[in-house]
């Protein structure tokens, strides 16, 4: 008897083979082998069904509801096994890939090298981006090299002006019969910002600053932050709440105290400088009765706005500078702003931060 015309036995008999095939598949190549032998187009099924023609017309009907029963049956059979296998081989792959986070970190640095860190400058700057960040405010930038008007002008400090002498400007050669500075502040930058973006605005600047000043607490290049922010009704109690929060954050002191305290800068009406409470004798922060300076701040002079472009009728806001390397001496008790620049390995490995611990709100800064 051919293949064509195989009994009812021999159907069951290719099902029953079929199943071993695929039950000894074990990957989907060998998968694929049993489908293409079966299902293909010379496979086993694919010839009896070719076959049905030959089939004596009074078999016919009986023999093609056995056969497409089988097909189904085959069809069935396969689809389960390549799902059964793929899953396999996603265990297996899941299994291989695993993490084991109980193993003990790979040293680092490597043995023998030497473990670079992050200076305690940028330190401090990833921390304010950090918590200011969770203010909802974003980092702008400006150049070092200033124009007069970014740097003065369109901040009210025009060119007589008493305050340009507190800034012990380095002026650069003229271009044009101006004078370009290196920035006194990083107060050009809000300039930068409300020329170039529609408020509101809410932005801090990190950035390097300089002045012909030269002391254990003075640096001719030190840095700054400037935050700016310009909304619709913003008043004294937001730059309160905004830098309250901030400097007991920032020094890791829940009720740290914090002055304002009356100032002058011609950019902001009013002014505040504002103080936090220290031990003058010891140097600790939060408790002693004594405050020391450490940010200056106040509400955007109008004229300020206008400069910019912005109807001081319908925006405020307020701004704030502070020392980077000031804040940084604070926190961690340094007593001289110099090594900052010596590039002492000693000093640098002692105060360094670990590159691979980021500052994180979660564990406060
Ligand atoms: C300003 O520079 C203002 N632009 C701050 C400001 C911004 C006020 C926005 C209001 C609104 P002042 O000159 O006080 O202010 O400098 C701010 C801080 O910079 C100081 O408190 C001090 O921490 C730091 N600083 C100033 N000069 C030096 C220096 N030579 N070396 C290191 N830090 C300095
Ligand atoms: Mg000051």
């Amino acid at each position: 008897m051919s293949e064509t015309t195989m009994s009812g036995d021999d159907l069951a008999a290719l099902e029953a083979e079929t199943a071993a095939q695929l039950a000894a598949a074990a990957d989907l190549r060998a998968w694929d082998a049993v489908r293409v032998g079966t299902l293909g187009k010379s496979g086993r099924l694919t010839a009896l069904l070719k076959g049905l023609g030959a089939v004596p017309a009074e078999q016919r009907k009986e023999r093609g509801a056995s056969l497409n029963r089988l097909k189904q049956a085959l069809e069935a059979a396969i689809e389960a096994r390549r799902l059964a296998l793929e899953e396999a081989a996603l265990d297996a792959r899941l299994r291989a890939e695993r993490m084991d986070v109980s193993l003990p970190p790979r040293p680092f640095p490597p043995a023998g090298a030497e473990q670079g860190g992050i200076h305690p400058i940028s330190r401090t700057m990833e921390e304010l981006v950090a918590l200011f960040g969770a203010q909802g405010f974003s980092v702008a930038e400006g150049p070092d090299i200033e124009s007069d008007w970014h740097n003065f002008g369109a901040l009210n400090i025009p060119e007589h002006h008493p305050a340009r002498q507190d800034h012990d400007t380095f002026y650069l050669p003229a271009v044009d019969g101006r004078r370009p500075v290196l920035r006194t502040h990083t107060s050009p930058v809000q300039i930068r910002t409300m020329v170039t973006q529609a408020p509101p605005i809410r932005v801090i600047v990190p950035g390097r600053t300089w002045r012909a000043d030269h002391d254990a607490t003075h640096s001719p290049m030190f840095h700054q932050v400037e935050g700016l922010v310009i909304d619709r009704g913003i008043t004294l109690g937001h730059l309160k709440g905004c830098l309250i929060d901030f400097l007991r954050a920032f020094f890791g002191i829940g009720d740290l105290p914090v002055r304002f305290r009356a100032s002058y800068f011609p950019f902001t009406e009013p002014s505040m400088e504002v103080d936090i409470g220290w031990n003058r004798k010891t140097g600790e922060l939060g408790k002693g009765g004594d405050w020391l300076e450490i940010l200056g701040s106040g509400m955007v002079h109008p004229r300020v706005l206008a400069n910019c472009g912005i109807d001081p009728r319908e925006w405020q806001g307020f701004a704030f500078g502070m020392g980077i390397e000031r804040i940084t001496m604070l926190k961690h008790g340094m007593p001289d702003l110099r090594p900052f620049y010596e590039s002492d390995v000693r000093w640098l490995r002692h105060w360094a931060a670990d590159p691979l611990s980021p500052p994180s709100l979660a564990e406060g800064v």
